[in-house]
């Protein structure tokens, strides 16, 4: 028994762990406390563990994923496509008719993640990271 439900302030903790497991440059407690009160920004629980989170955001005008993350013994089991489809919904219901996002380039599997979610390959942005060039990818929601 899952569900998705709006991130809360006692369940950034669990966010960091998972965070700490996913990417190079982590991002640090606060950032996440600073999405506090943002709508999109949401979390997978199972059994009063957070598996999983995702953070929408907008940028020129369309709805923007700022990061998604599962923890690395929960994945390949659909967690990241149900906070990836539940960020869709909540754009939605802004009234946004696209969804963009960033991912590094050396991130194959991010990006077969977000191909499998009907995102497609828009630009390449070089230096976008510090540690790498980053690839904009977007789709019609
Ligand atoms: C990317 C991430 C969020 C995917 O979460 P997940 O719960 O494992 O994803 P799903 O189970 O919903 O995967 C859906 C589909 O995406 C594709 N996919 C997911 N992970 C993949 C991988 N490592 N390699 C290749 N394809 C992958 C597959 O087609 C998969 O379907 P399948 O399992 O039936 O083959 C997770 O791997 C993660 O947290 N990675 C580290 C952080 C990260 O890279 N975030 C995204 C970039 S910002």
């Amino acid at each position: 028994m899952y569900i998705i439900r709006k991130a809360q302030e006692k369940d950034i903790s669990e966010i960091v762990v998972i965070e700490d497991m996913s990417f190079p440059v982590p991002w640090p407690h606060f950032l996440f406390m600073s999405n506090m009160g943002n709508p999109g920004f949401i979390v997978y629980q199972e059994k009063k563990r957070i598996t999983g989170y995702a953070i929408l955001g907008t940028f020129m005008n369309n709805a923007h994923l700022l990061s998604i993350a599962v923890h690395p013994a929960h994945r390949r089991h659909g967690v990241g496509s149900l906070l990836l489809q539940k960020c869709i919904s909540i754009a939605r219901y802004y009234g946004y008719e696209n969804m963009t996002l960033e991912v590094r380039e050396k991130n194959l599997e991010g990006q077969r993640f977000y191909q499998a979610n009907g995102f497609k390959e828009k630009e390449s942005i070089e230096g976008y990271y510090l540690d790498d060039n980053a690839v904009r990818m977007q789709r019609k929601i």
